[in-house]
């Protein structure tokens, strides 16, 4: 049991083992009755001893979040993504998939019907790490569309101060907000009825410091107790119209520390995960990369960097390619073009359907990057041998890209096998 924050003394009494109400005492402490059952104003971050530096990663199973975007336990993350980008799928992935004991979902002002669906998916899902019931440890506020203004205010904050309550209990808890969208818009309803001037787009002035308030509860911290725990805190965004300009979006961009950003166009090309490499950021990358580096993973950091700029590259190019067409570029740079293919549907794609590839293990998601670039450089060396880049773009790679989905989730080996029987053929061709 948690003793509440405000209290503390000599424990005098504690109840033996028993049944009981929320409202039985179970133990005194100084006079005082705990009972099982505590009340909180959802509004007031709960109290710790100290705040603690957020630099492990917090693993998700997603590649192109925990390779290229990583989160750190106790940090924040926002989604902004436009009407049907995937943002509730994939905090539904991290739901199902983050490293951590507690999870807090708030479906904030969504249709009922969405909801009832994530709810009844929830309850069939196993634990895949202790292979019990994932209901045991998931707690799902909802709150649906046809519902009042003040209890979509409520939703939100009570699903922090739930949070907040676990993470005093020594628990890592990661917190999905879908979608802090409709919760502004409550925060504006709300204050326009209470008579509050209005700013940008009709939101209260407050709007910036409310989201602030919210998104700084998200932490890593010593408890009271003597413990650890932390609450990460991720939230959906809906920019009506994919304006990534109008103030919620604007203004939570500005107190996160990782963007995951979906892109329309990803999406309509069923690029899934549809998080844009262009726009998304991490500002924890750099404590991460010493993270897995401090684990053994030197490469790690490496490996990522090497990865973007190819992407980067491989935009680049495409914008030129469609001015002068592919046959006008040099061979190196129709290598870097075929290696960004291979990077985007081979790494960064990711079904949330399949069975292999839902979930990616850490080890598995280095291996396939690696498979990529150590690709991408046999491919270099064989346009400097003065093969023509005609040829190398009609070497079969699709075992590259199908790697992902025909090993196993955690079948790293299985990805350095094929990458060896892939460069072995290439070392022939
Ligand atoms: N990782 C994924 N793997 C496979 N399919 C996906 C993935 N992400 C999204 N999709 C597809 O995109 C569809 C829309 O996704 P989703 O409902 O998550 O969007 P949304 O951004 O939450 O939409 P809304 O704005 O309506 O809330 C899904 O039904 C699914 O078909
Ligand atoms: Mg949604």
């Amino acid at each position: 049991m948690l003793v509440p924050p405000d209290l503390c003394g000599k424990l005098t009494w504690l109840s033996g083992a028993r049944e009981v109400a929320e409202s039985d005492p179970v133990a005194t402490i100084d006079g005082h009755d705990v009972t099982l059952f505590e009340q909180w104003a959802v509004r007031r971050a709960r109290p710790a001893r100290a705040r603690l530096r957020a630099d492990e990663p917090l693993v998700t199973g997603q590649r192109v979040v925990d390779l290229f975007f990583p989160i750190a336990q106790g940090a924040t993350a926002a989604v902004p993504g436009g009407f049907g980008t995937g943002k509730t799928m994939l905090l539904q992935q991290i739901v199902k998939w983050a490293d951590v004991e507690v999870v807090v979902f708030v479906g904030c002002g969504e249709r009922g019907n969405e909801l009832a669906d994530a709810v009844a998916d929830l309850m069939a899902l196993k634990d895949p790490k202790t292979g019990r019931d994932l209901r045991e440890r998931t707690v799902v506020i909802a709150n649906t569309s046809n519902m009042p203004v003040m209890a979509r205010v409520a939703s939100v904050y009570t699903g922090m101060t739930v949070s907040e309550y676990f993470r005093d209990m020594g628990y890592r808890v990661v917190m999905l907000a879908d979608s802090t969208s409709r919760w502004a818009e409550a925060l504006r309803e709300f204050s326009s009825r209470s008579g509050e001037l209005p700013a940008e787009e009709g939101y209260p002035a407050s709007l910036s410091s409310s989201l602030a308030a919210f998104y700084e509860r998200a932490a890593r911290v010593t408890t009271l107790g003597g413990g650890e725990g932390s609450v990460t805190l991720i939230g959906a965004v809906s920019p009506a119209g994919g304006d990534m300009t109008e103030p919620v979006t604007s203004q939570t961009v500005r107190y996160v520390r990782c963007l995951w950003s979906l892109d329309r166009d990803l999406a309509y090309a069923r690029h899934y995960p549809a998080v844009t490499w262009r726009h998304s950021f991490s500002l924890d990358d750099a404590l991460i990369a010493n993270w897995h580096a401090a684990q053994g993973r030197v490469g790690w950091n490496d490996s990522r960097a090497r990865a973007l700029a190819l992407l980067a590259e491989a935009d680049r190019l495409a914008s030129v390619v469609e001015l002068v067409g592919i046959g006008a570029l040099p061979s190196r740079e129709r290598v870097v073009m075929l290696s960004g293919r291979l990077l985007r549907e081979g790494v960064l794609q990711q079904s949330a359907l399949s069975e292999n590839d839902a979930y990616c293990s850490p080890k598995k998601q280095s291996a396939l990057l690696d498979m990529v670039l150590a690709v991408h450089e046999r491919c270099l060396a064989l346009v400097e041998g003065g093969l023509p880049a005609s040829a190398i773009e009609e070497i079969d790679l699709t075992a590259v890209i199908r790697a992902r989905d025909e090993t196993g989730p955690d079948d790293d080996a299985g990805v350095t096998r094929l990458r060896d029987e892939v460069l072995a053929r290439m070392g022939t061709s």
